[in-house]
């Protein structure tokens, strides 16, 4: 496992690979969802290079950027039960040179849900993300289904920019207690994440409530609310029933696939959940 920090020497190594190659961007701090990422690449691909980015153009001022989890060796440890090829480090000189003036700008997803509450983060997303595309020239990209809006807008983004990559998501991989994994659950005690796994179990009520045939998506975006506003340390910022591909809020009846999403804050940390509904499968 190669480990390379300039994009020279990056696009030297890709140089001679003519077979194909999967990329799993992230910000580092590994958990078992990352590895899923990294074990999905190998089974589809003949090469993995994962990338290790704490990405600041994707944090608002007043966010965790400072804070947030960096375990390099941890992560490299981690790497090393997977077959991977190259991990790419690049530092803030090297993806953001002085005079970088250029934004890649997703402009009607992006302003939905996730985008709402944070107005820069996917703009952040989407230029490191085309730039990692740039660099690492991978035909197949892998994202998590965490990060349903996520994915939905860098499928969008290679599509408009013809990006010639395979985009494949990942299922969402949960902790025993059904917490969403993600690396910002380091910031919680084993108390808190009590607390936070009743944010799986409101979906849960939410998605039990459609396997029924409940079709309003009020009751449903209630159902979940009134659960999680139970846990007095949980402070909802939004609970979404929206159009699996518009992101757009239903109001009508559920009739087409849906996004079930939520974001939570437990104290300054900031939790993000979904699931995917079809009605014509009832799954
Ligand atoms: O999902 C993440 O970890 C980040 O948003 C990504 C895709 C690595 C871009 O910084």
């Amino acid at each position: 496992m190669k480990t390379i920090s300039s994009i020279s020497q990056f696009r030297e190594w890709r140089k001679g690979i003519t077979e194909s190659v999967g990329f799993v961007p992230t910000m580092g701090a590994f958990h078992e969802g990352h590895l899923s990422l990294v074990q999905k690449s190998n089974e589809t691909c003949n090469h993995t290079v994962v990338s290790i980015y704490v990405n600041p153009k994707q944090f608002a001022p007043g966010e965790d950027l400072i804070h947030y989890p960096r375990t390099l060796d941890e992560d490299l440890k981690k790497l090393d039960s997977f077959t991977v090829d190259a991990v790419f480090l690049p530092n803030n000189e090297v993806m953001y040179p002085d005079g970088f003036s250029t934004k890649v700008n997703e402009e009607i997803l992006s302003n939905f849900l996730e985008g709402n509450s944070r107005p820069s983060f996917f703009q952040g997303v989407t230029t490191v993300v085309a730039k990692l595309f740039n660099i690492i020239q991978p035909s197949h990209a892998f994202f998590g289904e965490k990060d349903a809006q996520q994915l939905a807008i860098i499928n969008r983004m290679v599509t408009d920019l013809n990006f010639p990559i395979e985009i494949i998501s990942c299922p969402l991989i949960r902790e025993e207690n059904g917490l969403a994994m993600s690396s910002r659950n380091v910031y919680l005690s084993n108390d808190e994440k009590e607390v936070a796994a009743h944010i799986n179990l409101a979906l849960e009520d939410g998605k039990s409530q459609l396997y029924s045939g409940q079709r309003d998506p009020q009751i449903i975006r209630n159902i979940i609310s009134n659960h999680i506003s139970e846990q007095q340390l949980l402070k909802i910022d939004y609970v979404s029933v929206a159009d699996a591909n518009s992101l757009t809020e239903i109001t009508e009846s559920i009739s087409g696939d849906i996004l079930v999403s939520v974001a939570v804050y437990l104290g300054d940390t900031r939790l993000i959940d979904n699931f995917s509904y079809s009605p014509s499968s009832n799954k």
